[in-house]
């Protein structure tokens, strides 16, 4: 079964269709890659898989069960623009969603709830390199170290699908390899599935086991013009048997 199932979904924004049409089955653990010209939909396609934006007509379906109409955590989400809150230190800003998810209300934990949460924080900023800078502010963070603090952020909440939209962008070409890396790293070990935006198709190819490319529709509003497989990605995680940050036994497997 598919993890994500997109079905027929228009937009049609102050009567200008936006999206028309769009077909998509997302199968877990893949790894698509969304391409295509500016103003084809893409970011809309992100905020629709997100609910920051209600659908004109269609259904978009998690694990056969429709989105909640709100953005929940089982979606995580990193922007181009550094979304982490710039008042916080690295490790609070990775703190803030384990801690909503336990207590909706307050947002904080205490006593051992929150000790166990901080070693959780600590290990995912350790997993994407920003071990020593858990107590500095993202103003104290280049570009690339901000993105990587947006990407545990996202993860530490174990969504089932991490949407990327454009999420290094700004970013110059050896700190994006340096984070694909990254990023190559965690979903193999966390086995999430992913949805990333990017412009830059070296980038589509290194990263996706699937490329899926919008264009125009006929009449207006982006559409899906290709969704092919890529064999570029074949990657084995190691044989070790323990449970990584996420909560993932670690077994050898091959991924497409
Ligand atoms: N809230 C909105 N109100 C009006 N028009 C909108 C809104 N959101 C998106 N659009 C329009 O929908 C179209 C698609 O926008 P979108 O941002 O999804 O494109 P994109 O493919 O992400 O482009 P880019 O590659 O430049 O990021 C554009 O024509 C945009 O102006
Ligand atoms: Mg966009």
């Amino acid at each position: 079964m598919s993890q994500i199932s997109v079905r027929n979904l228009d937009v049609v924004i102050d009567g200008h269709p936006v999206l028309r049409d769009i077909n998509l089955d997302v199968a877990s653990g893949e790894f698509c890659v969304v391409t295509g010209p500016s103003g084809s939909g893409k970011t809309t396609f992100i905020r629709l898989l997100l609910s920051q934006l209600r659908p004109t007509a269609g259904e978009i379906t998690i694990d056969g069960t429709p989105i909640a109409p709100f953005p929940a955590p089982d979606r995580g989400v990193v922007f181009q623009d550094y979304s982490v809150f710039p008042h916080k230190t690295a490790l609070q800003n990775v703190l803030v969603g384990p801690q909503f998810k336990r207590s909706p209300l307050l947002g904080r934990v205490f006593g051992n709830e929150r000790k166990k949460l901080v070693e959780h924080a600590t290990q995912a900023l350790a997993d994407v390199g920003l071990a020593e800078a858990a107590s500095k502010y993202p103003g104290q963070l280049s570009g690339g170290m901000r993105q990587r603090l947006a990407i545990a952020q996202a993860l530490i909440c174990r969504p089932k699908v991490l949407l990327l939209d454009e999420p290094f962008g700004a970013l110059d070409p050896e700190i994006r390899a340096q984070l694909h890396r990254v990023v190559l790293k965690l979903w193999r070990e966390s086995r999430t599935t992913i949805v990333m935006v990017t412009h830059d198709l070296a980038e589509a190819e290194t990263l996706a086991t699937r490329l899926v490319s919008f264009g125009f529709a006929k009449g207006g509003g982006g559409t899906i013009v290709t969704n092919g497989t890529t064999a570029a990605v074949s990657v084995v995680t190691p044989l070790t048997g323990k449970r990584n940050a996420y909560g993932v036994r670690q077994k050898k497997r091959k991924y497409r």
